[in-house]
């Protein structure tokens, strides 16, 4: 049988190319900046950021971590979405590590709103901490694009306040193909960038922050203070080079795949997926019928060989990937049929 996976695109696995890649690239001590294909990665990802410099790192958490780390100190504040991976899901690492305080901002649909933000920097207040960095996110993490346009506006006014701006850009390959532009037409408006090689890119490991020299020194001390000083670490960058390089080109697939899923999901009585949110790779849907109902459809369709993940906060996310074909989204419509009959 056949295995599908839609849980994520952080399950999707190396190439050939990326594997043969990795078997024959030159390799040395990265700690040391002897490591040349970790060195022509990093050359490569910032001219494609369209930034100065850029950082490999293991993971994307400890990217956007380090970030943060270099762009504030103990006590400041950083305004971010509540639905922001950085909040939601890397642990409270923010507290920990940069001791910094998290300004949550709720947005309609996740998409900043640059008023919204403006309000919520602190002036000269013996009481306040200082608000220190702005942190976007594109894609977001509810299948959505940032229009440029937003991103524009907050990075000229987070500029007139003197705050910087840091966007996690997980997906932001998936942002420029939603948003049918040039990466660094998204990237030209952030301060920092960090990017994931190992999601709808296929790099078995690693992500790059990209911005400013000064910066990406601090990141580079900082990542060791993480333990992220890695050694031979040629042989991640290699199938990260091909990554970022040649993966991008392939993602239109993943974002035609998630709008054919949506429009079969809705034909399916008690599905409802709203069409307009599935601007990437990711489908959100409902399903109203009963928990007991709902609660079985994933492991129901593990046995039929498809991974997926169980309802969250009253919506299923599958996320097309480079492992799931045309056919297979047939193949997920018509169990789902079967199921809900
Ligand atoms: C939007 C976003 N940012 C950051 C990350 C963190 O990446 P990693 O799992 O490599 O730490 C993820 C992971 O899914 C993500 O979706």
């Amino acid at each position: 049988m056949k295995m599908m996976d839609v849980r994520s695109d952080t399950v999707t696995v190396p190439t050939e190319e990326m594997r043969k890649a990795m078997a024959e690239c030159p390799v040395g001590d990265d700690v040391y900046g002897d490591d040349p294909t970790v060195n022509e990665l990093e050359r490569t990802a910032a001219e494609i950021l369209g930034k100065e410099a850029a950082l490999f790192f293991p993971s994307g958490t400890q990217c956007n971590q380090a970030a943060i780390m270099s762009w504030t100190n103990r006590g400041n504040e950083i305004i971010v979405s509540d639905m922001a991976h950085i909040y939601e899901h890397e642990v409270g690492a923010v507290a920990v590590l940069s001791g910094a305080n998290m300004r949550t901002l709720h947005f309609k649909d996740g998409i900043p709103d640059c008023g919204q933000i403006e309000r919520a920097i602190r002036g000269e207040d013996i009481h306040c901490p200082e608000t220190a960095l702005i942190c976007l996110e594109n894609a977001l993490a509810n299948g959505r694009a940032v229009p440029v346009e937003n991103m524009r506006q907050i990075y000229e006014m987070a500029g007139r306040h003197g705050i910087p701006v840091h966007m996690d850009g997980a997906r932001c390959f998936n942002a420029a193909v939603a948003l049918k532009v040039d990466v660094k037409e998204i990237t030209q408006y952030v301060d920092s960038v960090s990017c994931c090689l190992s999601k709808g890119l296929c790099a078995p490991i690693g992500s790059v922050l990209a911005g400013k020299k000064e910066l990406i020194a601090k990141a580079r001390k900082n990542r060791k203070l993480l333990g992220g000083g890695m050694r031979q670490a040629g042989v991640l960058a290699a199938p990260g080079l091909i990554a970022i390089r040649e993966m991008p080109k392939r993602l239109h697939f993943d974002h035609e795949n998630a709008r054919y899923l949506a429009e079969g999901l809705n034909k399916i009585p008690g599905i409802h997926c709203e069409k307009d949110a599935v601007q990437i790779n990711m489908v959100f849907f409902r399903i109203d019928r009963e928990e007991e109902i709902r609660k079985g459809l994933p492991s129901w369709l593990l046995q039929r060989g498809i991974k997926t993940n169980p309802e969250d906060g009253g919506l299923f996310r599958m996320v097309t990937n480079a492992g799931v074909e045309r056919e297979d989204i047939d193949v997920i419509l018509e169990l789902l049929k079967e199921y809900l009959a």
